[in-house]
């Protein structure tokens, strides 16, 4: 038998490599006591490691040395114990362990640490406010779920960093302490102590550096990198997260792809064993907003979007006419069984629907005999009817939800009703992965708030080649060489062919209404290093927190972060942000506002 790589002088094994093999040899383990049970004349502990559970007995007839300290131990304390392992007697046998057939009858305890009684048990973790798991974070990381999810994160590094270095893959760090890259978020910035009144600000990606790396002549390079975003929180945003970064010289979108498409294939296989099918699913942009109204489609249950415009064409109901007479449209999407649905959950869906944007929902339903029930019944006439029958192949049973509105709106609207539906309706299984690349995107938008076109990538996206003539004329039709990842309806990578040329660069810039000074402040460094021979190149970043939430099936990155933020940006465990001495602010020339008042 081989020994363990995790025997150290204290102990010989981990509690769940103990076995049946193992019967009547002296071991010794180590670890926090999950159960303590006193049965007068002998007491039984459940000791646990990160590997599992092993029972230990104290028995005064073995070894009144051990029992008596065995005693004193509690839930959570951590103990030494030797001793012999023997097979448990059949009606003692415990399957829902691995160990449940053996146990140490023990010759020597010692305890390491104590512990206060825990604010919660570890096996009632599950049902325990999230602040005070966050609080305690040191209890709750000792929990199966928690110690899981992080491992899964390390094979998760451990895979990537092996697929890149066979790859040709360079892994370079680039500053923390940096300038501002937008990525469409605030900056946290930082004090400069030794350059008065300036500041550093962290990373929102190390979108640039990675990219000057590509004129820099390292080819490929990628890293794990640490952003920082300062941004309103959700359960799939963290203010810090990381993402598995890559940039890579000569490449068209197809490379990068390709790239990305056999690092998914090894995290896959290697951290859950799933074989998956490439290549991806690819979606335009257009053709994801039609059908599933959003860029992150949930390709794994049907409810598609429908335009039925025409059919209504001749409405005899006003909404619908003022919608289109104005260039707008009719959408739907069908959904079956509708019976499965309480009259409860219908009406949800239009709070749903006028939260999401839409003035209302319509809805129809298809009766037993064929009929149609809907408020809007009477207008509607035969041939509407006959026409909606055909177009949406419609039986009994189905009830058609409607949005009228512009395209964004009636899309948008439907697309979140159906992530909603699919939800309510249970039509997605834990462990099935949907993998869809979008592509073809809008280069620019138009952000009504600032007045001003915005980038739907970043700024350093590069249009394709049609659109560079137009981007003066027409930038909202330019379209760019972007591409997004999308699993199971949630983004977990961005990324495109990047601009190579200092004069595009400064187009696009322009068309961003940056001004000159702008431009030359904050990207100089950038427009003079794009002068000096700057290869075609593009790249993509990975949200490595959102990939492990995935892959571990669970709700929140919080779950996949040791020590994450809450919703209100608090790290509970150290009590951060917090305040600091006024000499410290004194040091960096900061004054707050308490002070100024003064
Ligand atoms: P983007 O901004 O799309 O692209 O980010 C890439 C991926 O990072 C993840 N992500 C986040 N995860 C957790 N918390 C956040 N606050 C957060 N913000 C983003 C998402 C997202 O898809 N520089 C470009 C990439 C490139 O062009 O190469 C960038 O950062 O999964």
């Amino acid at each position: 038998m081989n020994d363990s790589i995790y025997r150290t002088k204290m102990r010989s094994n981990l509690c769940s490599e103990l076995s049946k093999d193992f019967i009547n040899r002296e071991v010794s383990v180590c670890g926090w006591v999950n159960k303590r049970r006193d049965h007068g004349k002998l007491i039984f502990i459940d000791l646990r490691d990160f590997s599992g559970i092993v029972q230990i007995v104290l028995d005064p007839k073995y070894n009144m040395g051990a029992y008596t300290e065995g005693k004193k131990v509690r839930n959570e304390y951590v103990i030494q114990a030797a001793g012999k392992v023997r097979k448990r007697s059949d009606e003692t046998i415990n399957p829902s362990i691995k160990t449940g057939d053996i146990e140490i009858i023990i010759s020597d305890t010692r305890i390491l640490s104590e512990s206060k009684t825990p604010p919660f048990m570890l096996e009632h973790s599950e049902r325990v406010d999230e602040n005070t798991r966050l609080k305690y974070r040191y209890i709750d990381l000792r929990t199966e779920k928690m110690q899981k999810s992080l491992r899964l994160r390390s094979k998760i590094n451990e895979v990537t960093r092996e697929f890149f270095s066979l790859n040709g893959f360079v892994e370079i760090e680039t500053p923390i302490l940096a300038k501002s890259t937008p990525e469409g978020a605030r900056d946290f910035l930082v004090p400069s102590r030794i350059n008065p009144g300036k500041f550093y600000a962290l990373p929102q990606s190390p979108q640039l550096f990675k990219q000057i790396l590509m004129f820099s002549g390292f080819d490929r390079v990628y890293q794990i990198a640490r952003c920082f975003r300062d941004e309103d929180l959700r359960a799939d945003r963290q203010p810090e997260f990381t993402q598995i970064d890559l940039e890579m010289t000569f490449v068209e979108v197809g490379d990068v792809i390709n790239i990305i498409e056999g690092l998914f294939e090894n995290i896959f296989k290697k951290v859950i064993n799933k074989k998956i099918e490439t290549p991806f699913k690819r979606i335009s942009w257009n053709e994801s907003m039609e059908n599933y109204g959003t860029d992150k489609p949930d390709t794994r249950y049907g409810l598609k979007i429908n335009d039925i415009t025409g059919i209504f064409s001749k409405s005899g109901l006003k909404i619908f006419n003022k919608v289109i007479d104005s260039g707008g449209f009719i959408k739907c999407i069908v959904v079956p069984e509708y019976n499965k649905l309480a009259r409860k959950d219908l009406d949800g869906l239009v709070d749903i629907a006028k939260s999401a944007g839409a003035e209302g929902l319509v809805w129809i339903k298809v009766n037993d005999d064929g009929s149609m029930q809907s408020p809007i019944a009477k207008f509607l006439s035969d041939n509407e009817k006959k026409a909606l029958i055909n177009t949406l192949s419609l039986k009994e049973n189905n009830i058609i939800l409607l949005v009228a509105g512009d395209f964004k709106t009636s899309c948008g609207v439907l697309g979140d009703l159906r992530v909603h539906l699919a939800k309510k309706m249970g039509l997605t299984k834990k462990g099935d992965y949907e993998i869809v690349w979008v592509y073809d995107f809008p280069l620019f938008e138009w952000d009504e708030k600032e007045k001003r076109l915005s980038p739907v990538h970043h700024p350093f996206t590069s249009p394709d080649s049609k659109s560079i003539k137009i981007l003066e004329k027409e930038p909202l039709k330019a379209r760019s060489l972007a591409y997004d990842i999308i699993i199971n309806g949630q983004e977990i990578g961005g990324g495109s062919i990047r601009i190579n040329s200092a004069s595009l660069q400064q187009r696009i810039f322009k068309l961003l209404n940056i001004n000159k000074k702008t431009v030359k402040e904050n990207f100089g460094f950038l427009i003079e290093a794009l002068s000096y021979g700057a290869p075609p190149h593009g790249g993509i970043a990975l949200g490595m927190d959102r990939l492990v939430m995935i892959l571990s099936g669970l709700d929140t990155i919080r779950d996949v972060i040791a020590f994450p933020k809450t919703q209100s940006g608090a790290g509970l465990l150290t009590g951060s942000p917090s305040d600091v001495k006024k000499e410290q602010l004194d040091e960096v020339f900061i004054k707050t506002i308490a002070e100024e008042e003064d």
